[in-house]
């Protein structure tokens, strides 16, 4: 490979210096009781920062008991989640890599099953699952996407507090990074297209007005979260198919977004069927991370179909970004990124494993001799 991999270069953001380019995404895993993180986030998480990702994700964790997506869901809508979530930051963080939150909101009151959640016999998982997954028996499945123009102007002020608070939250929790998920499904995103959007307010009408208050949102969660820290706003490149969302307009977004304090633009979701037809090269998802890096000049990650390091270093060598996130390849094998740094001899002496692992691993190249003691 000509020069050096840029996906092995460091990136600094604000206060938080990245050792390389390699991000584990936001994964659902649908193992919360109660909304709070236990033991299986602590080994599953472990098990990727052990692979030599250098920001590793947590999954999305809901701002509100009633904004959770799916049974099992992570959430960070009380003082008494901070805990656990400590914990696992603090373990994450003797591992060498940087932690990311993700806030979510989803626009129902809706608890989807779990997706391999199946009726067994005639019980329904959904009634069964009531009191396991502490949820309320109001919250029902609901599949359609939220509209904004169902939020009443107080429900969105009592939002933005709300939001604050778990900015708070995550902060004391330890988090490096933090990020709003506008992806598709959440009550940002909602906001942005006019097939969604139908308010008459200075929330809706023009794209102007479409994304003031997911603009307002970031404003809000950077004054909660702190100076040195990064934030990052997931945003969907396109509509999937549906007309009313350009890539002059994410551009436009991206532009507010970083007055508002925001550092990257995380255009990972892959959950645009256009931008995964089209595949991360030349689909919208690129058109999109190209204008907004050279339009705005803000900091892009992209992600959604990537193979491996290949793959990821011809996405920052093309230009699409200055991160790459990857989530199954790396649920696939956690360890490609120390296996990639191998491969093109940038770790010969293992250092970038962990010490018992790196240790073990020379002794089997014959650098270590044992001491068996
Ligand atoms: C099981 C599963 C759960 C996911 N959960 C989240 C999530 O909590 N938040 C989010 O923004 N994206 C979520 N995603 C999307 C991923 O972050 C990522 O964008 C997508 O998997 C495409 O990347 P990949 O091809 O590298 O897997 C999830 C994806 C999968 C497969």
């Amino acid at each position: 490979m000509p020069g050096d991999p840029q996906l092995f270069s460091p990136l600094e953001i604000r206060g938080l210096t990245l050792d390389n380019r390699i991000v584990f995404g936001p994964m659902a895993t649908y193992s919360a009781v109660a909304g709070t993180v236990g033991d299986w986030h602590l080994t599953h998480l472990s098990r990727i920062a052990a692979g030599g990702s250098a920001l590793v994700f947590l999954e999305a964790a809901a701002i509100s008991r009633q904004g959770r997506m799916f049974q099992g869901a992570v959430g960070i809508w009380q003082d008494e989640q901070i805990v656990a979530l400590r914990r696992l930051t603090d373990f994450l963080h003797q591992q060498g890599v940087a932690v990311g939150l993700q806030l979510t909101c989803r626009g129902d009151d809706m608890l989807n099953l779990r997706p391999w959640d199946e009726p067994e016999g005639d019980v329904d998982p959904y009634v069964a699952n009531l009191g396991i997954w502490d949820m309320d028996p109001a919250m029902t499945e609901v599949a359609s996407d939220p509209l904004a123009h169902e939020y009443a102007r107080e429900d969105l002020e009592e939002l933005l507090g709300i939001y604050e608070q778990a900015a708070r939250r995550g902060a004391e929790a330890g988090f490096d990074v933090l990020e709003i998920h506008g992806g598709r499904g959440t009550i940002p995103h909602a906001f942005l297209s006019p097939q969604d959007n139908k308010r008459g307010d200075e929330y809706g009408g023009v794209v102007e007005s479409r994304i003031s208050f997911p603009v307002q949102l970031a404003e809000v969660v950077r004054s909660a979260w702190p100076e040195d820290r990064p934030l990052f706003y997931r945003a969907a490149p396109v509509d999937s198919g549906r007309v009313g969302w350009r890539v002059a307009d994410s551009v436009a977004f991206a532009d507010e977004l970083q007055q508002a304090g925001v550092d990257v633009i995380d255009l990972a979701s892959g959950a645009s069927p256009i931008a995964a037809g089209d595949g991360i090269v030349d689909g919208a998802q690129a058109a999109t991370a190209r204008a907004i890096r050279r339009e705005v000049g803000l900091p892009v990650m992209v992600g959604g179909g990537l193979e491996g390091h290949v793959d990821s270093e011809a996405a920052l060598s093309d230009g699409l970004g200055e991160l790459v996130a990857l989530v199954r390849p790396t649920i696939w094998n956690p360890n490609w990124p120390l296996h990639a740094a191998d491969s093109l001899g940038i770790d010969p002496d293992k250092a970038a494993w962990q010490p018992p692992y790196g240790f073990a691993l020379r002794s089997l190249d014959g650098d270590d001799t044992s001491t068996d003691d």
